[in-house]
């Protein structure tokens, strides 16, 4: 009598479990149809499950019936099928004359297949839209509009599994390490400052609106008020941002908070657990402690905050050289940018690595794309004579002399030069220098080519300065502790205060950020004066925070991890849509269920909001 299926027959492997050392074993496997090759009378499937793959072989003379019904089998049906395990290589076609099941050596289940007794189709199904294979031939497009079968493709489902097991080594290794595990609410009020809010309006409480919550940011410092000294949650934040690669609006943060600590203790922390991850999911020993970068070297140097150091391509500061010199320099356009507050940097690309006139060019048209006016150049020829170096026609010897001495060019290297606004001219010489380390393969376009370049940019400044607003803003957030040090320049110097915040950095990404916090209430009084908050509005932004601070805070600090980001470095995926099971498009919405919809009339009257929205 047949079997019963699920309710009488239990699997007894997955599809990626069989070896050599189970022939002959009588076995159950559950899976869905991978492919099909019809020998004849023998047909053979792919059977997939997460685990993998295994052979299974329909014979009329080993069951009749389940042969018969094997022929109708197409691509992704589910089955059940009890038989028994054999190896390979021995089945001949009698049609063809030879070996038709050779050994598979890629294949973790090569070894063998399965000789199919019975099978029950648990379900059909109508062929997909696109196939299910390693090999990703369709659109993200179509892919994302039925993301349940993207998320059959061997690759993602083992990316996905991968982020389970990261999940799994984080609470284990938090936990032995006496961090508690606890929940913030994701809507709380809007407060100013950080990223844009997606806000959600209540029903219950006519025209007022909640916040989705950005970062648990100051439910862990309350939690640290509370006296609960070591938390961390794996928690969903949202964000209104421009979207990128690396952005998402919905994403994954590993939020550490700790009472009673310094800026060593948090990095101690975060290294372990840095450690635990890239030995759990890729079996590699990561070097600790992190190397430490100064915020403002890592700005002259590479022009950001997360310089990727696989490779050089440093930058180097040419302002003091234009200032000293003066007129004298015989560049005016620079000298001009210097005068007006302006700096100049630039960055040398080796003789070894020689550029075309027309790959010059294309660098130009690139920094052009980030609102750059041109690409300033020199190359140096054989005999120390400028070529391709309209800009310096007339500079004096001397600034030539000053440059090559700064930059250390020689002979067959070019110079690329960029000068003007700080904020603008750090920005286009940082993605130009990646840019170009793409291009000349210095580093992988995606992934990590096997190299681990982890650090700390630390000690950044607490304020920026405003232009628009003529005024000094908190870089980061305003509950940053400031270095005792700098303390005293809060209100005569504000743009002098460094504080205890830091970033950890993985080859050119930023995977984590935090800060020791503001705990003493006279200090963060100083603060919101130099940002210019005043008594009546700090309370009625942070009135709760600033109340908690009085009852005894005790130290405190923290930072937060870019799940997202990690998973996508650990998996040497391109993007973090390949890493995060059902993602949001660059334009923020979901092809499968078409979020964000309409709603009708009524749900919005019920909450008190009007659309001003043009109809499509
Ligand atoms: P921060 O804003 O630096 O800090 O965020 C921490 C880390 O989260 C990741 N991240 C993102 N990942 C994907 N999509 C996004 N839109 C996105 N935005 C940020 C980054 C980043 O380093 N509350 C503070 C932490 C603290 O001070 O303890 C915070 O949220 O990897």
């Amino acid at each position: 009598m047949a079997t019963q299926f699920i309710t009488e027959t239990k699997r007894t492997h997955s599809c990626g479990a069989l070896r050599g050392s189970d022939i002959g074993k009588e076995v159950v496997l559950f899976g869905w149809v991978q492919n099909r090759r019809d020998h004849g009378t023998l047909i053979f499937i792919d059977l997939r499950d997460r685990d993998g793959l295994t052979q299974i072989v329909f014979d009329p003379d080993l069951g009749k019936e389940a042969h018969e019904r094997a022929q109708k089998l197409r691509s992704e049906w589910v089955l059940g099928i009890r038989g028994k395990v054999r190896a390979r290589g021995q089945q001949m076609s009698k049609k063809e004359g030879k070996v038709i099941s050779a050994t598979n050596d890629k294949l973790a289940t090569g070894e063998v297949e399965v000789e199919v007794y019975e099978m029950e189709i648990f379900n059909e199904s109508e062929t997909p839209p696109f196939e299910i294979s390693e090999h990703v031939k369709a659109g993200e497009e179509l892919r994302f509009q039925h993301r349940y079968l993207d998320l059959r493709r061997p690759q993602l489902q083992q990316s996905i599994i991968k982020r389970s097991k990261m999940n799994a080594i984080v609470r284990s290794y938090m936990v032995e390490n006496g961090f508690l595990e606890l929940e913030t609410p994701f809507m709380g009020k809007y407060t100013p400052g950080g990223a844009r809010n997606f806000l959600v309006p209540s029903r219950l409480n006519p025209g007022k609106f909640y916040a989705l919550a950005e970062s648990p940011q100051l439910y862990k410092q309350l939690f640290m008020v509370a006296g609960f000294e070591r938390y961390f949650q794996i928690v969903k934040c949202f964000r209104d941002e421009d979207l990128r690669l690396d952005r998402q609006p919905e994403f994954t943060q590993i939020d550490v908070e700790m009472s009673f600590v310094t800026q060593d203790d948090v990095f101690t922390i975060i290294e372990g657990l840095i450690k635990k991850l890239w030995k759990g999911v890729l079996d590699i020993d990561v070097p600790t402690p992190f190397r430490r970068l100064d915020f403002y070297e890592s700005m002259a140097k590479y022009g950001n905050d997360k310089p990727d150091l696989r490779f050089g391509l440093e930058h180097v500061e040419l302002t003091e050289v234009i200032k000293r010199l003066g007129p004298d320099a015989g560049v005016p356009m620079i000298t001009e940018a210097v005068e007006q507050k302006g700096i100049v940097k630039a960055m040398v690309i080796p003789a070894q690595y020689p550029l075309s006139r027309k790959e010059t060019d294309d660098l130009e048209v690139f920094v052009q794309g980030m609102g750059s006016k041109g690409l300033g150049r020199a190359k140096i020829s054989e005999t120390g004579e400028w070529t391709q170096a309209p800009l310096f026609k007339n500079a004096k010897p001397e600034l030539r002399a000053e440059i090559l001495k700064a930059t250390g060019a020689k002979s067959g290297d070019l110079i690329l030069f960029q000068f003007g606004k700080e904020s603008l001219v750090h920005t286009v010489m940082a993605n130009l220098r990646v840019h170009i380390a793409k291009k000349l393969k210095l580093i992988p376009e995606f992934g990590s080519g096997g190299v681990w370049n982890f650090l700390w940019v630390v000690d950044p400044p607490l304020f920026e300065f405003d232009e628009e607003t003529n005024q000094w803003a908190a870089a980061h957030h305003a509950f940053t502790r400031p270095h005792d040090e700098c303390v005293q320049y809060l209100e005569t110097d504000p743009g002098k205060v460094k504080c205890y915040r830091y970033d950890v950095v993985l080859n050119g990404f930023e995977i984590g950020g935090g800060s020791i916090r503001l705990h003493k209430p006279d200090v963060q009084a100083k603060v919101f004066k130099a940002l210019g908050i005043g008594d009546v509005e700090a309370r009625e932004k942070f009135g709760f925070l600033l109340d908690a601070l009085k009852f005894g805070a005790p130290p405190h600090g923290g930072l937060a991890l870019g799940m997202d980001r990690l998973a996508m470095l650990l998996t040497n995926a391109e993007s973090l849509r390949d890493v995060i099971p059902f993602p949001k498009t660059q334009k923020g919405t979901d092809l499968m269920t078409g979020a964000p919809g309409d709603v009708d009339e009524k749900q919005l009257r019920d909450l008190y909001v009007k659309t001003t929205a043009q109809p499509k």
